[in-house]
């Protein structure tokens, strides 16, 4: 399943700005596995992407469409709650922005069209027949689960492997309903669930910090350990420069996990912002994600108005290559578990 990793690392795939092309590529060329992020691409931006690549593997990733649509009325009082942010920065109030799925049927023809070696979901199920046809290409696919039931449901669906979310992961949870309480079970136990049920191979995310974080993944069942946050601030990621400051300088002292920002529960660096906003969020991504653009637009560079993703083991982050990243954790997850690649 994995065989062309010479390491266990998977870069995870951050939509938004960080995942750059030179990034995956980096990742991959390293022994690591890249990901392209297709998240809030246009279907356009997302096919040069891939092009881009060129011949080495790599996967992409996409998001599922939303099963808990919220109505212009869960939105609405957010929106008021919004207000004062919107006559700080001097901006009308925006119109109650529409549900979309991110272009979901158009990147999918694309992934169908060039085939990358892998393609991972976030945020739910895509149907079974989506699901059929990327296999049927040659593609290997995988879905983010955050609980065992969901894992079930992906394995049932067809997935060929599983990515284990855990609650440290920064970013969006990629859980299913996002109208649920985020599940809180490490993910060490999480895997420990999951293994007993299943025999699909399972790649852990979630606040991987430090090699020795990632071999004890690999030692609870995990054939590979995903990581986002420490390449938030790899020379290649194209995250924002405020974003990356208050991740180097240690300008926020936690994180926690918000819908101010999006609807949908994340983890970040707490900031202004979450003080100030979180007790009105709703559920109700995408759109509140629109909505909070415009503020998070108009504040430019402020780190108090910006989603500062970060798992929890963000203070391990570093300015430093990508290559050098998966140099650090190959060189000690592979002399500890030299058969780790090859088993899975
Ligand atoms: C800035 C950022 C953006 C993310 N965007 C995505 C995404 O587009 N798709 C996805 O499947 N996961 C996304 N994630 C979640 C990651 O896939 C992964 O679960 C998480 O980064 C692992 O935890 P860690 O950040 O503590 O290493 C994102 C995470 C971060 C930090």
């Amino acid at each position: 399943m994995f065989e062309v990793l010479t390491t266990p690392i998977v870069q995870a795939p951050m939509a938004g700005g960080p995942t750059t092309p030179s990034l995956v590529k980096a990742v991959s060329d390293a022994g690591g596995l890249g990901f392209l992020a297709g998240g809030y691409s246009s279907p356009q931006q997302f096919e040069q992407q891939i092009i881009e690549m060129g011949d080495r593997p790599f996967g992409v990733n996409v998001f599922a469409p939303e099963s808990h649509r919220a109505e212009d009325t869960d939105i609405e009082g957010y929106r008021k709650a919004l207000v004062p942010a919107f006559t700080q920065f001097g901006i009308d109030t925006p119109t109650l922005p529409r549900f979309t799925d991110d272009a979901f049927g158009p990147k999918i023809d694309i992934a169908l069209r060039h085939r990358p070696a892998y393609c991972s979901f976030t945020f739910g199920l895509p149907e079974p027949r989506i699901l059929s046809a990327l296999k049927s290409a040659g593609i290997v696919v995988g879905i983010t689960t955050t609980t065992r039931h969901e894992a079930v449901e992906a394995e049932r669906c067809g997935a060929d492997f599983l990515i284990l979310q855990g609650p440290g992961a920064g970013g969006h949870s990629g859980q299913f309903d996002q109208s649920a309480e985020p599940n809180g079970t490490p993910l060490p136990d999480l895997l420990d669930e999951v293994r007993s049920s299943s025999a699909l191979p399972l790649v852990a995310a979630g606040g991987v910090g430090t090699p020795g974080d990632a071999a004890g993944l690999l030692e609870h069942g995990a054939q590979a350990v995903q990581i986002g946050t420490r390449f938030l601030t790899s020379h290649e990621a194209g995250t924002k420069s405020c974003h990356r400051r208050a991740l180097l300088e240690g300008l926020y002292t936690e994180t926690v996990r918000t819908r101010a920002f999006s609807g949908r529960p994340a983890r970040g660096l707490r900031n202004e912002f979450i003080d100030r906003f979180d007790a009105d969020a709703v559920v109700g991504y995408p759109q509140v994600n629109a909505m909070v653009g415009t503020v998070k637009k108009a504040a430019g560079d402020d780190p108090a108005w910006q989603n500062l993703w970060a798992g929890t083991g963000w203070a391990e982050c570093r300015e430093q290559s990508a290559a050098e990243i998966v140099r650090e954790f190959a060189e000690h997850l592979n002399t500890r578990r030299p058969s780790a690649a090859g088993r899975a």
